[in-house]
């Protein structure tokens, strides 16, 4: 009887999602971002298929998305930070997503009045289709999250020669880092959020750190690499003097070469005047 009552439940409520069908899924519905950086608000959704207007089943198709900030429904005239019949959103937002599934939204440059709690809303060709997931994405912009340098080796003293590669990374979720790396104070000229030395020379010891391109309040600790002059001296040396061995012989056996062309070409001249 239990398991009777249990089942007429779910096919009750499966038949109550199925009637109503419509659904709006936040996979994260919190996050933190750093300003300045790019954050993604993932986002998919199935829209209500048709509804029944007493006569007949109507279908339905959606017509318009948006997203807004800070309001539960996200409807009529309220403002919107992307709504697709609008031509003129912030391009800091953009819509990744499509009229059909996908309704992920991408906030660029971050700021802090995206301190907010962002929501999706459907509308269709028919009110009975309009949906907000009131949920929404909550977003905390965090301004003081340093970031944060992850080395690809356990290990601070590296010999010469060695590859390691630094990531600037941040608790904060983010996507399409843009970060400025610095080696003893001085800025270079590598963006990416992965920074790959090498072969390593002594030149690459120091302290390096990094910070977000727009905003430098995130700079992290210094990591500091060693790069040991080690065993790498001999071969050193001994690499110039192999390269100006073969150098000689190469060099020795052009002139060869150049000489016998030279002496046939002069065989060949004699051959012609004697004609
Ligand atoms: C609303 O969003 C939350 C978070 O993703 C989800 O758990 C819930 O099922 C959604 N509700 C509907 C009706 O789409
Ligand atoms: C939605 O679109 C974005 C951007 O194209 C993509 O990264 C994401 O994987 C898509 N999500 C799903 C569930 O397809
Ligand atoms: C790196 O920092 C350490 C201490 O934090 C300091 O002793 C060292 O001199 C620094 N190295 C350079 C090249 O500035």
């Amino acid at each position: 009887m239990a398991v009777w009552d249990k089942n007429l439940l779910w096919s009750f409520m499966f038949l109550l999602a199925g009637a109503v069908g419509q659904t709006v899924i936040y996979p994260l519905t919190s996050t933190c971002a750093v300003r300045g950086s790019t954050v993604t608000l993932p986002c998919t959704f199935t829209p209500r298929k048709s509804f029944n207007d007493g006569w007949r089943e109507v279908p339905l198709k959606i017509v318009r998305v948006r997203w807004c900030k800070n309001h539960e429904i996200c409807h009529g005239s309220v403002p919107s930070v992307f709504d697709s019949n609008s031509a003129n959103s912030d391009p800091r937002y953009q819509y990744l997503g499509d009229m059909k599934t996908n309704c992920t939204l991408q906030i660029r440059d971050v700021q802090q009045g995206d301190s907010a709690t962002f929501r999706f809303r459907m509308e269709a060709d028919h009110p009975e289709g309009h949906f907000t997931n009131t949920t929404g994405v909550t977003v905390r912009v965090d301004d003081l999250t340093k970031m944060r340098i992850i080395s690809s080796s356990d290990d601070k003293k590296l010999s010469r020669g060695e590859t390691i590669t630094l990531l600037c990374a941040s608790v904060c979720t983010f996507h399409q880092l843009e970060v400025t790396w610095f080696k003893d104070g001085h800025a270079l000229s590598e963006t990416g959020s992965s920074l790959h030395l090498s072969p390593l020379t002594a030149e690459n010891s120091g302290n390096y750190t990094c910070a977000l391109k727009k905003n430098m309040k995130t700079v992290s600790e210094p990591y500091s690499l060693q790069v040991e002059a080690g065993a790498g001296n001999n071969s050193c040396t001994l690499i110039p003097g192999v390269v100006f061995v073969v150098l000689l012989a190469v060099i020795a056996l052009i002139l060869f070469i150049i000489k016998r062309k030279l002496r046939a070409a002069g065989g060949e001249t004699e051959l012609k005047v004697s004609y």
